[in-house]
């Protein structure tokens, strides 16, 4: 009994370090308390502009009725995406909004073929692609006919242009995660170094706060990165990666089921070249992918990705 107990933990361990891999500011972890003043009162009524409704943090947060503030603009949304399904399925449009476009700690999936969309879901099932925080205990319960409603609803989505600024620079705002592992200017103000990072802030707290569809975000990335990840797209950069065109397309928009790249959530994109290197992405076309990352360095990921952020979605 004692071996199989010790085991068990061994194993978690192991487990747990397996997907613990890469740097805690692409996977958006929480490193520190967070601060008071950001508290809010979960019964405060909230509005957005343009929108009737009022609704209080709570109901914002919900996990099976995530806000819609716009119910006109986006017609009919599967049961799956406007509420899940209790008590395993949390409602899609909750972390990947009613415009698809999610936010840097989750992904953006509008616009993404059907048959991608599907195929993730399935390799998040089977445990070939791991989400360190969610998608594969959602894959697990969704049935196939709620996986294709959210595939064609989000894939019948044009993308917006999320990242409204890609900001060279070598200090940032002092920065926190928060709830829902949302990244934050702290309350106290303050400046950080950036480093070789590339951090994403909402343009506007309050409406990201609120889940609000459309406000997007502001990407900050080291001085020159946005050239020589231009380099490393455009040219592979010597043979240290290949360039993207050859299978995302010429316009990096994406090929017949292979997804496009061009103005991506930055820090998502990160975690992706991450995973694809580290083996916590190894679906059936994962492979494609590994002679582009393997030797790449976080720096170098954090060029390429510079780069793709400057582009029209
Ligand atoms: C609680 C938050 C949350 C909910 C709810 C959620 N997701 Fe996700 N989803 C994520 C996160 C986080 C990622 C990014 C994983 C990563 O960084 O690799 C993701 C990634 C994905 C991806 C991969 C996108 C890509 O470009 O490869 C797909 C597909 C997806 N989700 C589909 C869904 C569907 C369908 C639902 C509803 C059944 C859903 N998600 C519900 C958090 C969520
Ligand atoms: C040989 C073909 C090939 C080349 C070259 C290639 N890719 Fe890919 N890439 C793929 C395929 C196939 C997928 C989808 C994998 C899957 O379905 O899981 C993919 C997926 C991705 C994703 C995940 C997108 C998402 O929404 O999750 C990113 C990011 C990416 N590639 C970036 C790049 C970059 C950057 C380059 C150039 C440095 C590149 N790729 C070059 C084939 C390629």
């Amino acid at each position: 009994m004692r071996t199989i107990v010790s085991f068990g933990v061994v194993g978690w361990l192991i487990a747990a370090t397996a997907h613990a891999q890469g740097p805690d500011w692409a996977y958006q972890r929480v490193t520190e308390e967070k601060p008071a003043a950001h508290e809010r009162d979960p019964n405060e009524s909230r509005t957005v502009p343009g929108s009737s409704l009022s609704l209080t943090q709570s109901e914002i947060d919900a996990l099976y009725n995530p806000p819609n503030w716009f119910p006109d603009q986006t017609g009919d949304v599967p049961e799956i995406v406007a509420h899940g399904r209790e008590p395993e399925l949390q409602a899609c449009a909750r972390c990947h909004g009613f415009t698809g476009m999610g936010h840097p700690e989750s992904s953006a999936l509008a616009g993404l073929p059907v048959n991608y969309i599907v195929r993730q879901m399935a390799e998040f099932k089977s445990g070939a692609r791991v989400d360190q925080f969610w998608m594969n205990r959602f894959a697990e319960h969704a049935t196939d006919e709620e996986v294709m409603a959210a595939a064609e609803y989000f894939s019948s989505l044009t993308p917006l242009d999320w990242i409204v600024d890609v900001v060279e620079t070598d200090t940032i705002p002092r920065v926190y995660v928060g709830d829902g592992r949302m990244l934050f200017e702290h309350p106290d103000g303050g400046t950080e170094p950036l480093g070789y990072r590339i951090i994403e802030l909402p343009e506007d707290r309050e409406l990201a706060t609120a889940r609000h569809p459309t406000s997007g975000f502001i990407a900050y990335t080291p001085p020159g990165s946005i050239a020589r990840g231009q380099e490393l797209v455009m040219t592979g950069g010597n043979g240290k990666t290949v360039p993207c065109m050859a299978c995302h397309g010429p316009d990096l928009k994406g090929l017949g089921d292979i997804p496009a790249i061009a103005g991506n959530p930055p820090v998502y994109t990160i975690r992706q070249l991450n995973d694809f290197k580290n083996g916590d992405r190894a679906g059936s076309m994962a492979a494609l992918m590994v002679p582009a990352v393997a030797n790449l360095t976080t720096e170098d990921m954090v060029d390429i990705v510079a780069y793709l952020a400057t582009l029209d979605p």
